[in-house]
């Protein structure tokens, strides 16, 4: 019989991750040679490490959509969602908004986090690959919601800028399964970052309410 490589198991063996890591509700069987695959294909390089391979809980419940569907499957998403809003902090001086100007940088970059990056890249949000920001960048993704006029339309109220804010933290806080990065949780960007894109949306005097 072959024998099945599990890459859970062979990690945990070199002490990579803890059994705390592991989540007992994990509804999904993972095709032995899929792993086989995963674990044979990547390899940590630079500041791109191997673990990222690994996904947590709200990676496996996304991966498994005939659970995620299912009644058990909705209630855990629910409690992802929970987890995901209570780990968000509000900003440290109080301030939501920053400076547009250097918030429409941090749209533009797609840098960092990858192989070729190190320690010190300042990372960028990527926002332009899924979501139109401004009417001077024709270049945009389509897989968000376009974003012109976001303060314009919603206003500047506590609810949506909070809401805003937190979307910008963790957005699966909202939607388990969002395809939006998760910037705070994953330290993607840094709280000044956040403020300064959030003053791109938000800001009256920023392009994408004109
Ligand atoms: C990989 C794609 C991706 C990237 C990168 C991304 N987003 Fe999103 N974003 C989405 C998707 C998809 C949604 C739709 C809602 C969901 O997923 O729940 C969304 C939703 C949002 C929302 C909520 C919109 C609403 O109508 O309530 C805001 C605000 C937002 N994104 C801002 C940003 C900003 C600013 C950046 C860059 C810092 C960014 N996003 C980067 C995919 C992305």
């Amino acid at each position: 019989m072959k024998k099945q490589f599990n890459l859970m198991n062979c990690l945990m063996a070199l002490g990579i991750v803890s059994l705390a890591t592991l989540n007992v509700s994990y509804a999904q069987t993972t095709d032995p040679q899929v792993t086989e695959t995963l674990n044979n294909s990547f390899v940590s390089r630079g500041i791109a490490k191997k673990e990222r391979v690994i996904p947590d809980d709200i990676q496996i419940l996304c991966s498994d959509k005939v659970f995620l569907e299912s009644p058990a499957g909705q209630k855990r998403a629910v409690e992802l969602q929970a987890i995901a809003l209570k780990e968000i902090k509000p900003p440290s001086d109080g301030k939501y908004l920053g400076d547009w100007k250097e918030g429409e940088k941090v749209a533009q970059s797609g840098r960092g986090a990858t192989w070729s990056d190190n320690e010190k890249t300042v990372n960028g949000g990527s926002c332009y690959n899924c979501h139109q920001v401004t009417k001077a960048e024709v270049s945009h993704g389509t897989i968000g919601p376009s974003l012109l006029g976001y303060g314009k339309l919603r206003g500047n109220s506590e609810e949506i800028t909070v809401y805003t804010w937190n979307r910008l933290n963790n957005s699966k806080a909202y939607n388990a399964c969002s395809n939006m990065p998760r910037f705070a949780h994953f330290d993607l960007l840094s709280e000044k970052q956040i403020q300064d894109v959030m003053a791109l949306l938000l800001d009256p005097q920023s392009p994408v309410n004109q």
